[in-house]
């Protein structure tokens, strides 16, 4: 039914009692001014397109708010160049890279940078003993049940039920969909069994999502994705030791701890300390680790972690600095016997910097 004016529907010159299709008119209106302001594009608009646009533009924003990782403290040295440019190397020509190497050696830093400079968004994902399938690919986050209930007819009682159910996408399936970098952090802790799904992703370049049926069953896999997975060597056997299919797709590259010069830019970057300190620090930690055994190896964590504190407690008296590092390095310590064998090599090594 057409609508009929009976009074001006106006009211200090604003349009109250709009129809449908008015109000339709000014929301396409406002939309399409809002889009000029945004390209500052002055073409005729073409409403689908811009809208379109739009949306573009707000994913642009959410990527580079919540997909850009924050590396402002990477440092750029000789062997990290080295590094970064095998790794891209391989991804390169389209292989998944696969970073091995001891405890708090750089791994995940690595990554996040060499996925930054790729230019794409980044997605990633912690391994562990309860990751499943589903937290790689995603699955039906809640099923909506609605229901349609026809009274018109007396004593007739018609009811119909829509089930919807709403796929949400987790990081392996966003990171196919749109050619996004894949983290996939300690990724030998995950239960071999979920992560099977990676085996045709990197040989077929297809993700099959188990959980649907028909077409949408497969993606093809984006060509700009790319995969950096890390996985620690002293727990290499892990807890899930990886199956052998997976870890052929892999290129894998070893990791060790950054040289001398390295790890002191490293913690000077993150602790803005003298050039003296610094170097007491990693003089100190190099030591412990020729003498710890690997699994009590102090990585280039426990250097910015013994910084920090020195720089906290505003001097860099022997005695503060001795229990900074005892105090860091005391976290793999399993008894007191233990302890103390640590602090006499904290003790020593202290010593022969003098
Ligand atoms: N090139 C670098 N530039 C600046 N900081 C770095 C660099 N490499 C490592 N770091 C710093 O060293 C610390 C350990 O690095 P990271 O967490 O990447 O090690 P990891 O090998 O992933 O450790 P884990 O085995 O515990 O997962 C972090 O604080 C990180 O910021
Ligand atoms: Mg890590």
């Amino acid at each position: 039914m057409k609508f009929k004016e009976t009074h001006p529907r106006k009211v200090r010159g604003e349009s109250v009692h709009m129809t449908k299709e008015e109000k339709m008119e000014e929301l396409t209106i406002k939309g399409t001014q809002l889009q000029v302001t945004i390209s500052g594009d002055e073409q005729e608009p073409d409403m689908n397109g811009r809208l379109h646009d739009m949306k573009g533009k707000e994913l642009e924003s959410v990527e580079a708010t919540y997909l850009v990782p924050d590396d402002n403290h990477f440092v750029d040295a000789p062997d990290v160049n080295k590094l970064e440019r095998r790794i891209k190397l391989w991804l390169k020509t389209g292989h998944p890279v696969h970073l091995i190497g001891p405890t708090g050696c750089g791994k995940t830093s690595m990554a996040m940078h060499t996925a930054k400079e790729l230019g794409r968004p980044v997605v990633w994902i912690n391994g562990d003993e309860s990751v499943t399938t589903t937290d790689l690919i995603g699955g039906y986050s809640q099923i909506e049940q609605e229901s349609l209930r026809d009274k018109y007819i007396h004593n007739v009682f018609k009811s119909s039920d829509i089930l919807k159910a709403d796929w949400i996408d987790n990081p392996l399936a966003i990171a196919c969909k749109y050619g996004y970098t894949l983290i996939y952090n300690e990724f030998s802790r995950t239960k071999p069994s979920a992560n099977n799904v990676l085996l045709s992703v990197f040989e077929e370049k297809i993700l099959e999502l188990p959980t649907k049926f028909g077409e949408e069953r497969y993606i093809e896999v984006h060509p700009e994705f790319k995969a950096i997975l890390t996985s620690n060597s002293i727990e290499y056997a892990g807890v899930h030791k990886p199956q052998d299919a997976l870890l052929d797709r892999l290129v894998s590259i070893y990791m060790d701890y950054y040289s001398f010069n390295t790890e002191m830019k490293i913690v000077q970057k993150h602790t803005d300390l003298p050039l003296n300190d610094v170097k007491k620090i990693v003089s100190v930690v190099s030591s412990l680790r020729e003498k710890l055994p690997d699994a009590q190896k102090p990585g280039t964590r426990a250097c910015i972690m013994i910084g920090k504190g020195l720089a906290a407690s505003n001097g860099s008296g022997n005695a503060d600095f001795e229990q900074i590092c005892i105090d860091v390095i005391a976290n793999k310590t399993c008894s007191p016997t233990d302890l103390l064998e640590k602090q006499k090599l904290v003790k020593e090594a202290i010593i022969t910097l003098k």
